[in-house]
């Protein structure tokens, strides 16, 4: 079938005021395993534009706080939540954190973190893998023993590696393709419920720093 840019996710997203498609794969994945909870720690890994950002503060409610990082600016204005525009690859999340006034640990880490597509195959692959690397090493360092973590991998020779990463770390670990993503689509949505703690933090966390912009005032 051919790409409808507007399809019926897109036309559900904007009657329902939310940023992207996206936010309907994240209702997915909640809805199948029940993971956002009220008052709950989110950490948001490329949060840009904000729609599962948006999902999570209306589940988590006034006393949940979100913190979403991304490479762009996140325009969505949310009670709970705030927004750091960086790197992931390049910043000490922990220092920006600190910096922003939130503390972890999270009761979830996810990650939508997809590179830009060059279109080469091999490529966008690799760099999907990356990125779930450091949204993986995030969730060593912040995640909440017992904790969730969820992450988008483009599908390919590195999912099997990937999943026995996962599997190290967590108790239970499932892989999704919502209704939301399209049918053509190499994405997946990997899940890591019961997180066993940060064994391998020492190996994957990144310690360079980078100048950051914060966007809006910490939430405390
Ligand atoms: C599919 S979008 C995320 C959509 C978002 N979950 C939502 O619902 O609105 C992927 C995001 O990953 C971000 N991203 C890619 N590489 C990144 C990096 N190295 N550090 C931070 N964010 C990154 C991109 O800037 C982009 O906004």
């Amino acid at each position: 079938m051919a790409y409808n840019p507007r399809d019926k996710w897109f036309l559900k997203a904007k009657e329902e005021n939310f940023a992207a498609r996206s936010v309907y794969k994240l209702e997915d994945i909640d809805r199948r395993y029940k993971i956002l909870k009220p008052g709950m720690k989110v950490l948001d890994l490329g949060a840009a534009p904000g729609s599962w950002s948006q999902y999570a503060s209306r589940v988590l409610g006034e006393k949940g706080r979100i913190v979403g990082i991304d490479l762009n600016t996140v325009e969505v204005d949310l009670p709970n939540a705030v927004f750091l525009v960086a790197d992931v690859r390049a910043v000490d999340m922990g220092a920006l954190m600190l910096k922003a006034g939130v503390s972890p640990p999270f009761d979830v880490v996810m990650s939508d973190m997809a590179p830009l597509t060059t279109g080469i195959k091999l490529q966008d692959q690799e760099r999907s893998f990356e990125l779930c690397m450091f949204a993986l090493a995030a969730a060593d360092r912040f995640l909440k023993s017992g904790g969730t973590f969820i992450a988008k991998l483009f599908n390919s020779q590195e999912t099997d590696v990937f999943r026995a990463e996962l599997r190290t770390r967590f108790k239970r670990v499932e892989m999704v393709k919502p209704p939301a993503t399209r049918s053509e689509s190499r994405e997946r949505f990997f899940v890591g419920l019961g997180f066993m703690g940060g064994a391998k933090a020492a190996k994957t966390a990144r310690t360079a720093t980078v100048d950051v912009a914060e966007e809006s005032p910490p939430p405390g």
